[in-house]
């Protein structure tokens, strides 16, 4: 298959890259702009870990494609922390143990962002709705959400 420039905005800085017109983005993310963060599981829009903000939004990357998302901006988990700090969210995570293989965590964040930006009432009940795509076979789900709802309290929205 003929390769196809693709330009996007990540975490702020621009990337182009050229690949096959059906490389996925996590996997245009990883080859083409060396984002090792994103993590590429499932490959099938089950787990989540591949999830990632473009124009603002969650999508997860196996299940889009590099060029739909052609002059997007799109945001992952390293776009949080400044330099060594951990943004807030982060800092829960790490503070609750909502992390342990650290595999769903950049998924988690990202999703997470998306609702902490939201504007909408952050409650126990709403972070595991808006994290049912997301799959933790490590934590039991429970401290990541009291990481997000803690997060929530103190207005955080990285
Ligand atoms: S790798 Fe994308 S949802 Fe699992
Ligand atoms: S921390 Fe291991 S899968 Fe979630």
């Amino acid at each position: 298959m003929s390769h196809v420039e693709t330009r996007m905005t990540l975490n702020g800085k621009e990337v182009t890259g050229h690949a096959p017109a059906d490389t996925t983005l996590v996997r245009w993310l990883r080859e083409q702009a060396h984002a090792y963060e994103v993590k590429e599981g499932c490959n099938e829009g089950t787990c989540g870990t591949c999830t990632v903000l473009v124009d603002g939004r969650s999508a997860t990357g196996c299940t889009t494609l590099a060029v739909q998302v052609d002059g997007a901006r799109v945001e992952t988990s390293a776009s949080l922390a400044e330099g060594e700090e951990l943004s807030p969210l982060q800092a829960k995570f790490w503070e609750t143990g909502a992390s342990q293989c650290g595999f769903c965590t950049q998924g988690m964040l990202m999703s997470a962002v998306e609702l902490l930006r939201s504007g909408d009432e952050v409650t126990p009940a709403k972070v595991r709705e808006h994290l049912h795509g997301n799959l933790c076979r490590c934590t039991g789900y429970q401290a990541i959400v009291d990481a997000v709802v803690k997060a929530a309290e103190e207005g955080a929205t990285r």
